[in-house]
Formats: structure tokens, sequence, C-alpha cells
């Protein structure tokens, strides 16, 4: 790494709502994270929905914005709810912005999944659909160790902490997997 062996990874919650459990397990990443591993939270609220007319005039401000921070990590790591069985719109909407040519930012690049949700399956569809979008642009998903947060509601006190031992466990093994998963892709 260039910057004295740091891996610098970009970190991606995608819920907008204040409360989220999602950004909230994003920050207790950040707090987890292990020696030689940053994690920088990118906030896609700005970005707007994707219309080609647009694009085609350039890109927004937001997305370009996130096409430059995805270019300079090492690696990224996605944080994401569960909707219907799927991943957010404005998740899918980010991503899709963010993989137009040219020169489309994820790919080869590592990447790392979480997710945290009110039901008893924390977010494993939405995860495997997240998944797919990285086959046809060629990110680097991390197969294991998963992290999926069940019943997620009762696991961070009010002000957004995340109380849990074993999740904490988990987080900290998941981002100890992608440092080594970005060090092996170097
Ligand atoms: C439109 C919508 C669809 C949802 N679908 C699911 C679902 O398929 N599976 C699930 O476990 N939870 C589902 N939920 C509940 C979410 O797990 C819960 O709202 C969660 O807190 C969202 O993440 P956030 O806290 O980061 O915003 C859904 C919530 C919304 C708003």
């Amino acid at each position: 790494m260039s910057d004295g062996g740091t891996v610098r990874i970009l970190g991606i919650a995608g819920s907008l709502r204040r409360g989220s459990l999602n950004a909230a397990t994003l920050r207790a990443a950040q707090q987890l994270a292990p020696a030689g591993l940053t994690i920088e939270s990118f906030d896609i609220a700005p970005i707007p929905l994707y219309n080609e007319d647009v694009r085609q005039q350039g890109f927004p401000p937001p997305v370009e914005d996130l096409r430059a921070r995805i270019k300079a990590a090492h690696g990224l790591l996605f944080v994401t709810p569960e909707y219907n069985y799927s991943i957010p719109g404005v998740l899918k909407n980010a991503i899709d912005w963010a993989s137009r040519p040219p020169e489309q930012p994820f790919d080869g690049k590592p990447i790392g999944v979480m997710g945290a949700s009110m039901g008893t399956h924390g977010t494993s569809r939405a995860q495997y659909h997240l998944r797919q979008c990285f086959i046809f642009l060629n990110g680097l998903v991390m197969t294991i160790p998963e992290v999926m947060i069940p019943q997620a509601q009762n696991k961070f006190a009010a002000d957004g902490t995340l109380n849990d031992q074993a999740t904490r466990d988990f987080i900290a093994a998941h981002l100890a997997a992608l440092k080594a998963w970005v060090l092996r892709l170097k």
C-alpha cells in the first residue's frame, strides 16, 4: 500500500434514515477495524435518481465524488438492509450510477458485505442479490466469513452502540478477513 501499509476501505450503508441499524453497523465496523485498516464512510443520500439523459451531460457531483472515492479505496464495505428480499433501491441506484462507463470503478475491487435486519435472516437474501450485481461488474466480493445480523433492533442501544458481543466478534472477524483479502488481491 502506498500510504505506509494501511488498507483504506470505503464503507457504504444502504439506508438513508437517521436511526439506521445498518449505518450503526458501519459505525461499529469503523471502531472494530483491525490495526492497519481504516474505513471511511460515504453518504449516498445526495445521489440523484439514475437518469441516462442526465448522465450523458456528465456525472452529477455526488456521483463523481463516489466514483473517485471508490477508485481511490483499496476495497469497499457494503452494509445493506434487506427490502422485500433484496437490496434497497437507494443502494442499487448508487451502484448503478457509479457503474457507468468510462472506467467503471468496481472492476477488480475487493469487497466485503454485511447487513442488519429486523427479521430472522439478517439480510441474507439481500446480500446474495448484491453479490449478483458484482458478478457483472467484476467486483471481487469476499465469500466468507459472512455477517448477517438478524433481529438487529435488539442488539443496538438507543444511541446506536452495538451491544451484542457475538455480533461484534463477527464484524471483527470479517474485517480481519477483508484486510487479508485486499492484500491477497493487491
Ligand atoms: C420497504 C421495506 C421492506 C422490508 N423488507 C424486509 C425484508 O425483506 N426482510 C427483512 O428482514 N426486513 C425487511 N424490512 C425491515 C428492515 O429489516 C428494517 O426496516 C431495517 O431496520 C432496515 O434497515 P435500516 O435500519 O438500516 O434502515 C423491510 C423494511 C422496509 C422499509
